[in-house]
């Protein structure tokens, strides 16, 4: 996604946008001192808590812990995905999103494509009632138990056998066959075109809005591949859409819960049992991008799996994406179903109410995390408690900062039998009872690991990435995780001096590292530093980085064979970090 729009152009659009401008458009903010203040518009609260930083262009709740850019306000205020707020904070800006790659090949305007692929799924339904062949088709989907109408509900069409069926009544010139294989639904092969569907039960996948962007098909009875699915195209991305997603929507006004299955007949045969806010990924596992499309539209999502092995390791997978987007605001929960059932057999087995208390019972995030975690490790013995901290605690720190991580972290407390702060580094997480920002205790300063002060001072005040380069350089080669993205930032501000934060941390989305960098662009991190004190803080922190490089060159050296090898440099190296070893125990 990201990778598609150049970073500079992100860059350029964040430096025409203004953050405190675009907040208080739609959440009126108040000035108080250098930054704007405003009651948390994604937590309930009473006191302001939420922070908008101008000269940042950052903003951060010190309730909830919702922080971010522009670009992140408004992907989490208006729901919309990255690539939509870049359209809209463009067109505001004035400026045309360079159009590179994959955008640029496949045709700039989707509008011909969304109607090539409506009249294809009009044709498809067209055939399930008039094709002769279609008997066939009708007597499968009647053997599955489908109801007519649920079939017409969820627009189910047939395409005939054959190889020009669409070909021969949809790409009558060159423009519309181009179309047609731009769609997917036309495979040119060396300029010879043919059909992709061909004699298979039709299943249209909608995106939210409904506009038809691919097509599953179903081989009627047994057969290889069971299901031919559209590929990848300008309008149509597996990892991002769901199935069924736009007809549970539409099926109730307020979605109070849904529910991710894994195929499209589970999602149908739901639907026909009064189930109707079932969904399903479109034969790939779940994404982040998935769960950013689904969270905002529920208070509880439901992740659906067999009970067998492969399905519990499924199940670990989503759990791992969740944990990054777990605030608390939703409930999530793992369903496990009997050996041998998918959703479709099961709902026809047991019917709506024994499968919605399957659902209710189902365990939560933090259970499911817990009871994995805890089956893994001898619970009767220490060693086996600190294994599951060690196991526990990097998995809870993908959680954004808030309640819902406390919890958490007192829950793994409780089980190992220590109190929280401990956990996470000395680091309290608990509740300020007073949230106003300016009146809020100042962090604890052992919280942060040099390496985490570093890249949080470079990151929030780049002005200081120079100093950085005026030490020593040895730290930069030290191998602990973190140091390449602290080298990174470094080089990158090197070569755009004129950054801001907000755009630095633009250039990580969809990267592993971008949440961290997110994490450390809170500035209740540096609460402490004074202004003035904010070079000598880096200074002191790559300090402390070299002496940690110096003492493991130092084992290095002593692992050779003889001080005869030592170079004069090596033993003077030595000598200092010895020194510095015996002042910092004093
Ligand atoms: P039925 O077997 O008809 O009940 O289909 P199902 O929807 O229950 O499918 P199943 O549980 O076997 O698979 C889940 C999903 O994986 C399907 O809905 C498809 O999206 C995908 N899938 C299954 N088989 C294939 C295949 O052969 N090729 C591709 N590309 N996708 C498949
Ligand atoms: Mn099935």
């Amino acid at each position: 996604m990201a990778g598609r729009i150049p970073p500079e152009f992100i860059d350029d659009l964040l430096a025409r946008t203004d953050i405190v401008d675009l907040i208080n458009r739609r959440v009126p903010l108040r000035r108080g001192g250098k930054d704007f203040h405003a009651c948390c518009p994604f937590h309930d609260e009473k006191t302001p808590s939420f922070t908008v930083s101008r000269e940042k262009q950052f903003y951060h709740c010190f309730g909830c812990g919702a922080h971010g850019t522009a670009i992140g306000f408004l992907m989490d205020y208006e729901h919309q995905d990255f690539l939509d707020v870049v359209k809209d904070l463009a067109s505001e800006a004035g400026l045309e999103i360079p159009r590179s790659g994959e955008l640029v090949s496949k045709g700039p305007d989707p509008r011909p494509l969304y109607a090539m692929m409506e009249q294809a799924a009009d044709l498809f339904r067209q055939q399930l009632r008039q094709h002769p062949s279609a008997v066939r088709a009708v007597g499968y989907l009647k053997g599955r138990g489908l109801s007519g109408e649920i079939a017409a509900a969820f627009g189910i069409g047939y395409a005939p056998p054959g190889w020009d069926f669409l070909l021969t009544r949809l790409g009558l010139d060159d423009e519309t066959r181009s179309q047609l294989i731009q769609c997917g639904l036309v495979i040119d092969q060396d300029g010879r075109c043919y059909d992709r569907f061909r004699e298979r039960i039709i299943f249209p996948i909608h995106d939210r809005r409904g506009r038809f962007i691919g097509f599953g098909g179903r081989i009627l009875g047994d057969g290889k591949p069971k299901y031919l699915n559209s590929p990848e195209t300008p309008i149509f991305h597996k990892s991002r859409e769901l199935y069924g997603l736009y007809q549970a929507l539409q099926a109730n006004r307020k979605v109070e819960r849904l529910l991710v299955v894994e195929g499209y007949m589970d999602v149908i045969a739901l639907a026909q049992f009064g189930i109707s806010y079932a969904v399903a990924t479109l034969g790939t596992a779940t994404t982040s991008e998935h769960l950013r499309q689904l969270l905002p539209q529920t208070p509880e999502l439901v992740f659906c799996f067999d009970g067998d092995r492969a399905g519990r390791g499924a199940a670990w997978k989503a759990l791992e994406i969740s944990l990054p987007q777990t605030t608390g605001q939703q409930q999530i929960r793992f369903l496990f179903l009997p050996d041998g059932e998918d959703p479709d057999t099961l709902i026809r087995k047991e019917g709506q109410g024994a499968f919605e208390h399957r659902i209710r019972h189902a365990p939560s995030l933090s259970e499911f995390l817990f009871e994995r975690l805890t089956d893994q490790v001898d619970m009767s013995s220490l060693d086996g408690k600190a294994r599951l901290a060690a196991l526990a605690s990097p998995l809870i720190a993908r959680v954004p900062k808030g309640l819902f991580r406390d919890m958490l972290n007192q829950r793994l407390a409780s089980l190992v039998g220590v109190a929280a702060p401990q956990l996470e580094g000395g680091q309290t997480n608990a509740r300020p009872t007073v949230r106003h920002p300016a009146r809020r205790p100042p962090a604890n300063r052992q919280a942060t690991t040099p390496l985490r002060l570093a890249i949080a001072l470079i990151l929030q005040h780049p002005h200081l990435a120079p100093a950085a380069t005026s030490i020593a350089n040895d730290w930069r080669r030290l191998e602990k995780p973190g140091i390449s993205l602290l080298n990174e930032l470094i080089d990158l501000i090197e070569s755009h001096p004129e950054l801001t934060p907000a755009s630095i941390t633009e250039r990580w989305r969809g990267r592993d590292s971008h949440h961290h960098l997110q994490r450390l662009a809170d500035p209740q991190l540096l609460a402490h530093i004074p202004e003035d004190g904010l070079e000598a803080e880096l200074i002191g922190a790559l300090h402390r980085l070299l002496e940690e490089t110096r003492a493991m060159h130092s084992e290095g050296l002593f692992n050779r064979a003889s001080t005869a090898e030592w170079t004069e440099e090596e033993k003077m190296m030595l000598r200092r970090s010895i020194l510095l070893r015996h002042h910092n125990k004093t």
